[in-house]
């Protein structure tokens, strides 16, 4: 039996799952935690990968390996590959006056949308680049090299064999700002806009092609991803296949086989790990939104599910906007949550429970109503994610979406879609192996189009962090 390795170096962890090459079969797995916080040490992802590595049984009998990751983070090395400073990761939102500043100059929404598929917000390296020249700028001028989690990751398993043999994907180099889903290059030109020079950037590899071997090992490296399009080959998404994924970020996304340009900036015009393309929306407050309910509320999860589904659909027009960490979609990086239609009735648990519920679901629905409207068809909607293992989240999601979701089971599948890519580049070819389809259970129910009016009645009313 041929076994490979797929990483998953998420916001919150790192997993590791290995695999049998050939049908897909889960034989081992390990994980580690990652620290809190929206700026954290490369070195605490490469200690927690070490230990997942571990606690999967290592990588002696693995033919080959690819890391998935966190996208957008920025990693800056000088020239002798020593990390500057902390990485400041997606959801971290001091870049949002440097996303502002950077749409303005080159003339708005449009412009950026042309030219690399996405329009600036806080969570894309370009802003993060342009924040670190303003305000740090000796950590700007030691910088030779910038590159995001995963790239540095690969990179560490290759054993840093300097700066000039940085790589990454088309999936993640999609989603730094500077590199056009539409002609495959880098655009230096924006990068020099943002940072006022050009440090070295990986080296962007097929979706395919061999990034190197694990240094001491031998294993051979896969290019790896971005988080989201690893989960969408995890899933084995196809072109018309939508995931939605409810982790720490709330994420909707299809595989589509032209690249989108959306000027508002609601969807992302990504490219996926297979060639194509992963229009995609991402909302920050996600999961956690029900970690907060409940702990608002005093219970599990369970019974924040039992209590939500106790209510009725619309909670009495008690809505809960779910700003808790800002917003990215629509973008509103300063603002706070808010709970509107408090009245004797709805001043309950259940009706709370049910707002947070349905405040998460409305704000992912926006996001799919946007893919949509770029021209993307609807084929089939996965449901995946910590916030899936809620029931009162699969049973409201397709009445908030307005379509069947498919849920497959609770899994890893980020780490999954690194570990098919690694199959694929050991096996060669056009597409990646065929492993069997995960099994799903579908969860139907009646659109609710006066949840999602109510919600965006109120959606805007809330206000800024003091
Ligand atoms: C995508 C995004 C998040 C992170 C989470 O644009 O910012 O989904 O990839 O890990």
């Amino acid at each position: 039996m041929t076994l490979v390795a797929g990483v998953d170096s998420s916001t919150q962890s790192c997993k590791v799952v290995v695999r049998d090459a050939g049908t897909g079969a889960l034989v081992r797995e390990g994980r580690a935690s990652h620290p809190d916080g929206t700026e954290v040490d490369p070195a605490a992802w490469a200690s927690a990968l070490e230990t997942a590595i571990g606690e999967a049984g290592g990588l002696a009998d693995v033919a080959a390996v690819a890391v998935g990751g966190q996208q957008h983070g920025m990693v800056c090395l000088d020239d002798v590959g020593v990390v500057v400073r902390p990485a400041l990761l997606w959801n971290d939102t001091r870049s949002a006056q440097a996303a502002t500043d950077l749409t303005a100059e080159l003339g708005g929404g449009q412009a950026w949308a042309d030219a690399v598929g996405l329009v600036p917000v806080a969570s894309f390296t370009v802003t993060k680049l342009r924040w670190l020249a303003e305000h740090e700028p000796a950590n700007a001028a030691r910088t030779a090299a910038v590159c995001l989690p995963h790239d540095w990751l690969t990179w560490q398993l290759a054993g840093t064999p300097g700066i000039d043999h940085l790589v990454t994907d088309r999936g993640d180099a999609s989603g730094t700002g500077y590199w056009s889903p539409f002609t495959g290059e880098y655009r230096p030109d924006l990068l020099e806009r943002a940072f006022g020079s050009t440090p070295a950037l990986p080296r962007v590899l097929g979706p395919a092609e061999q990034a190197g071997v694990v240094a001491g090992g031998g294993a051979v490296l896969g290019p790896g991803t971005g988080d989201n399009a690893a989960a969408a080959l995890g899933i084995n998404a196809e072109p018309g296949d939508v995931v939605v994924s409810i982790g720490t970020s709330g994420v909707v996304s299809t595989v589509s086989t032209t690249p989108s340009a959306d000027p508002s900036g609601t969807v992302a015009g990504f490219a996926d790990a297979t060639g194509n393309f992963l229009p995609l929306a991402v909302t920050l407050n996600a999961a956690r939104v029900l970690d907060a309910t409940a702990r608002l509320l005093g219970v599990d999860h369970d019974e924040l599910s039992r209590l939500a589904l106790s209510a009725p659909a619309g909670s009495g027009g008690l809505v809960l906007v779910p700003y808790l960490e800002g917003e990215r979609t629509p973008d509103r990086p300063h603002s706070t949550g808010a709970v509107h239609g408090l009245t004797l009735t709805t001043a309950e648990p259940a009706y709370l429970a049910r707002a947070a519920v349905e405040g998460l679901l409305c704000g992912l629905a926006d996001g799919l109503e946007a893919i949509v409207a770029l021209g993307n068809p609807v084929r089939r909607v996965f449901l995946v994610g910590g916030g899936a293992r809620s029931e009162a989240v699969r049973r409201l999601a397709p009445a908030v979406l307005g379509v069947p979701v498919l849920v497959p089971p609770p899994g890893e599948y980020v780490a999954d879609g690194a570990a098919r890519q690694a199959a694929w580049v050991l096996a060669g070819g056009d597409t990646p192996p065929v492993w069997p389809a995960t099994s799903t259970e579908t969860y139907e129910a009646d659109p609710v189009p006066h949840v999602r009016a109510r919600y965006a009645e109120v959606r805007d009313l809330t206000a800024d962090r003091t």
